[in-house]
């Protein structure tokens, strides 16, 4: 069986971690071995990068150029150490964003030069490229609103990324909508303030026809 590579993206919030449960669920069940990777991070050396990215106390001065090598440390990481291995093992791997949100975050949220992101992802991932990309969009109010209801949590943990201001996720938003827009043959765009029922729907039907071969 052939293996395949499919990637969930969007601003946070859109419910990816649901939605890919749900997809693994629904594979596993129609008889393939499903492989859910996220990132940055899916590799104990990606984790550590994830933490130095994200929540480290030690972080507060990492300019735009180090994210964008760190995203892609931890991905060079991961499609070496999981996702290739997967692929050719015939499995179907998940994961929750890969260089889309690059593109996204690094190139149109922090304004770096987008013909070098694009070479630096391009050292990192290879050949090694989604089958299909799922979009969740949901309007930047509800990405908002469930950004700081995690916020208010019983202990919350700092996110540097997530502490940026309304004006970086609405580049980040126009970002993702660009690309979806120039690659509509992989970017599947799913509105994702429906019910979990309707997008786990939406996305089943953009995911079978890749099923057969
Ligand atoms: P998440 O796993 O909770 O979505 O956190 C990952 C964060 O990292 C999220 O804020 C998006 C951001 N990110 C980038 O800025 N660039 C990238 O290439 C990736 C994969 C994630």
């Amino acid at each position: 069986m052939k293996g395949l590579f499919i990637t969930f993206e969007g601003t946070e919030g859109g419910g990816k971690t649901t939605q890919i449960a749900l997809l693994s669920d629904r594979l596993k069940a129609s008889g393939r071995t499903v492989r859910v990777l996220r990132e940055p991070g899916g590799t104990p050396i990606g984790e550590e990068i994830r933490h130095t990215l994200k929540h480290s106390a030690n972080n507060e001065a990492m300019t735009p150029e180090t994210e964008l090598l760190l995203m892609n440390a931890s991905r060079a990481q991961l499609v070496r150490e999981i996702i290739r291995p997967a692929l050719e093992r015939g499995e179907v791997v998940l994961c929750d964003r890969f260089y889309d949100s690059t593109i996204a975050y690094q190139g149109f949220g922090r304004g770096l030069e987008m013909t070098q992101v694009r070479s630096i992802i391009d050292f990192a991932v290879g050949n090694t490229r989604p089958d299909l990309t799922l979009l969740l969009h949901v309007p930047l109010s509800v990405s908002e609103a469930r950004r700081h209801s995690r916020d208010a949590g019983a202990a919350p943990v700092r996110d540097r990324i997530e502490s940026a201001g309304r004006e970086f996720f609405e580049r980040v938003e126009r970002g993702f909508q660009a690309l979806a827009r120039a690659e509509p043959r992989r970017v599947v765009e799913i509105e994702a303030a429906a019910s979990r029922e309707e997008v786990g729907a939406a996305i089943w039907k953009a995911v079978q026809p890749l099923l057969s071969s």
